[in-house]
C-alpha cells in the first residue's frame, strides 16, 4: 500500500532478469541460483527471477528459485497475453510467496508497434490483469515506456489495473529519459488522480541512460512510491538499472531526509557485487559509488592525514557496513581452513562446508604457486570458483603451449564439448593467439573478438592476471573472464567462458526479440 507516510521501501531486485537481458551477461542455471540464494539471504523483498516464457532454461531458473526462496517473494515476468502470464505462474507457483508481473507498453510510440489504439489496450490491461489476479494474489503491473505515455492515458490504465487486481504498479522510466523532479511528479500525479490508488503499492524502476536512475528512484521514493525496482552493481540493458547498493546505502546514509528503511543486511553487499561482477562478465569500475574498489580509498595526504584523525573527515559510511574487509592479513600455503573461512567471512563471502572445502583445494594450489596471497587473490580466486560451471558446454582439459624466439608459438588443447573430449595443435602469432586458434579450430564459430584485456590482481612476477574477453556476433556481445599466475591459461579460459555464454544465448533464443514484440 503506497502511502507516503510509511516508513518501509520494498527492495526489488532484477538482476536476474533486467541486469540479465543486457547484451553479454547471459547467466548458467547454476550462477542463477546462487545469486538469488545471496540475494534471498540478504533480505531483498522480491526477487524477479526471470522471464518464464523465454526458454524452457528462463522456465527451469524461475522454478527452482521459487522452489529454493525462504523470505523473499519470487516473481516472473510475463508479457501481456494469457499464456505468458500461466507459464510465470507456473514457474512461481512454488515459492512460500509468488508474484506475477505482466507488462505492456503504453507510449504512443509502442502502442504503434502493438496496433492497438487506446480503447483496445485498456481492454487487454484489464483481461490479462483479471486473469493473473484469478491465478495469484500478489500481481505486479507496468505500463512500459511509463515516463513518454500521455498523463490522461497512464491515469486510465493505472486506474484499469487496479480495478482489474494489480496490487503493484510499477512506473518503468523504460529508455532512462526523466529528470528526478519529473520522476517525483509522475508518481504524486498519479497518487492524487487515480481512483483507488492509495490502496496498493507504487513502484519505480529506472534506467540510466543519462546518469540518473538512483536519484530518479529516491525522487519517486520522496513523493510516495515505496517500491524500488533495482539490480546489483546496476546491471541491466544499456547503462543499466538503479543500482541496489546505491539505493539502499543513500537511504541507510541520509535517513534524515528520507527516513525509510529497507530490509538489506548491508553487510552482504560486497559479496553479492563481486559475484555479479564475476558471473555476468561486466566487471565494476574503480570508481563506481559504494561498491568500486576505489569507493573507500583514500590517496592524497590531506585525505589520508584527517582519516588518521577521524574517519568521518573523509567517510560518510564505514567499509565494514557493505561488508568490506578491516584487515589485510596475508594468507599464504601454511594457512589453514580456519583461517581462509575467516578471511574469506571478512571479505564477504559466507560459504558452507562443502563449497570451502572446493575453495580450499584452489586455495592451497594458488598458494603454491604464489608465495603470499593477498586480499585480491582471494577475491579473484572466488570469482573463478563461481564461474567454473561443470555443465557448461566446453570446458578446458589441458593446455600446453610451446614459445620461442623465433616463433610461431604453438598450442596443444584438450577441450571437452558437451560430452566428448577433442584435441588439436595450433600455431599462432604469440601464445594467446595460438591459444585461441586451437579452440577455434576445436569449436568453429564466427564471433568476432571484439577486446581482449589482461590486468595484474597484484603485484609481482608471481601475481595472477584477470583476463577479460568479449566476442561479438549479430551485434550481440559475450563476455568472459578469468584468472590465473598463468597468463596464457587465463586467456584461454577467459575465451571459452565467453564462447560458452554464446552458446547459451543461442540455446535460449532471443529475449529482446520477445520483449519488443510486448509494444
Ligand atoms: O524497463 C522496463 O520498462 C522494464 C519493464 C518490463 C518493467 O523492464
Ligand atoms: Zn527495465
Amino acid at each position: 500500500m503506497t502511502d507516503p507516510k510509511q516508513d518501509r521501501v520494498l527492495i526489488f531486485d532484477t538482476t536476474l532478469r533486467d541486469g540479465e537481458q543486457s547484451p553479454g551477461a547471459t547467466m548458467s542455471h547454476s550462477e542463477k541460483l546462487e545469486i538469488a540464494a545471496l540475494l534471498d539471504e540478504m533480505g531483498v523483498d522480491i526477487i524477479e527471477a526471470g522471464f518464464p516464457i523465454a526458454s524452457e532454461g528462463d522456465f527451469a531458473a524461475v522454478s527452482e528459485i521459487a522452489k529454493n526462496a525462504t523470505q523473499s517473494t519470487i516473481c516472473g515476468l510475463a508479457r501481456a497475453n494469457f499464456a505468458d502470464i500461466d507459464r510465470a505462474w507456473d514457474a512461481v507457483k512454488q515459492a512460500p510467496q509468488g508474484r506475477i508481473h505482466t507488462f505492456i507498453g503504453t507510449s504512443p510510440l509502442h502502442r504503434d508497434i502493438t496496433a492497438l489504439d487506446m480503447d483496445g489496450m485498456v481492454a487487454r490491461i484489464h483481461e490479462t490483469v483479471s486473469h493473473a489476479r484469478n491465478l495469484c494474489d500478489d500481481v505486479q503491473w507496468s505500463p512500459m515506456d511509463a515516463t513518454r505515455t500521455e498523463h490522461d492515458f497512464l491515469c486510465r490504465v493505472v486506474e484499469t489495473a487496479i480495478k482489474a487486481g494489480a496490487t503493484t504498479i510499477n512506473i518503468p522510466d523504460t529508455v532512462g529519459y526523466t529528470y528526478p523532479r519529473e520522476s517525483a511528479d509522475l508518481i504524486a500525479m498519479l497518487l492524487e488522480r487515480v481512483p483507488g490508488a492509495d490502496a496498493i503499492t507504487f513502484a519505480t524502476h529506472c534506467h540510466n541512460d543519462l546518469g540518473m536512475a538512483t536519484a530518479n528512484a529516491l525522487a519517486a521514493v520522496e513523493a510516495g512510491a515505496r517500491q524500488v525496482e533495482c539490480t546489483i552493481n546496476g546491471l541491466g540493458e544499456r547503462a543499466g538499472n538503479t543500482a541496489l547498493e546505491e539505493v539502499v546505502m543513500a537511504l541507510r546514509v541520509r535517513g534524515d531526509i528520507l527516513p525509510y528503511a529497507t530490509g538489506i543486511d548491508t553487510t552482504k553487499i560486497m559479496g553479492l557485487s563481486r559475484m555479479v561482477a564475476a558471473v555476468s562478465g561486466f566487471p565494476v569500475q574503480y570508481n563506481k559509488a559504494v561498491v568500486g574498489k576505489n569507493a573507500f580509498a583514500h590517496e592524497s595526504g590531506i585525505h589520508q592525514d584527517g582519516m588518521l584523525k577521524n574517519k568521518e573527515t573523509f567517510e560518510i559510511m564505514r567499509p565494514e557496513d557493505i561488508g568490506l574487509a578491516a584487515t589485510n592479513l596475508v594468507m599464504g600455503k601454511h594457512s589453514g581452513r580456519a583461517a581462509l573461512r575467516a578471511k574469506l567471512s571478512e571479505l564477504g563471502y559466507e560459504l558452507g562446508d562443502n563449497q570451502l572445502k572446493d575453495v580450499f583445494v584452489r586455495f592451497k594450489a594458488l598458494a603454491d604457486r604464489k608465495k603470499e596471497v593477498y586480499d585480491d587473490d582471494l577475491i579473484a580466486l572466488m570469482a573463478e570458483a563461481s564461474l567454473s560451471d561443470e555443465d557448461a558446454y566446453l570446458q578446458i582439459k589441458r593446455l600446453r603451449v610451446i614459445c620461442g624466439t623465433d616463433g610461431p608459438q604453438e598450442a596443444e588443447l584438450t577441450l571437452r564439448i558437451g560430452h566428448d573430449e577433442k584435441c588439436v595443435d595450433a600455431t599462432g602469432d604469440g601464445p594467446v593467439d595460438a591459444t585461441f586458434n586451437a579452440v577455434k579450430m576445436l569449436h568453429p564459430h564466427d564471433a568476432r573478438l571484439e577486446l581482449y584485456q589482461v590486468h595484474a590482481v597484484t603485484e609481482g612476477t608471481d601475481a595472477q592476471a584477470t583476463v577479460s574477453v568479449r566476442l561479438a556476433k549479430d551485434g550481440i556481445v559475450y563476455s568472459g573472464q578469468s584468472s590465473d599466475t598463468d597468463t596464457v591459461v587465463a586467456s584461454a579460459k577467459a575465451y571459452v567462458n565467453a564462447l560458452n555464454r554464446l552458446v547459451m544465448h543461442q540455446h535460449r533464443g532471443n529475449l529482446s526479440a520477445l520483449m519488443s514484440s510486448a509494444g
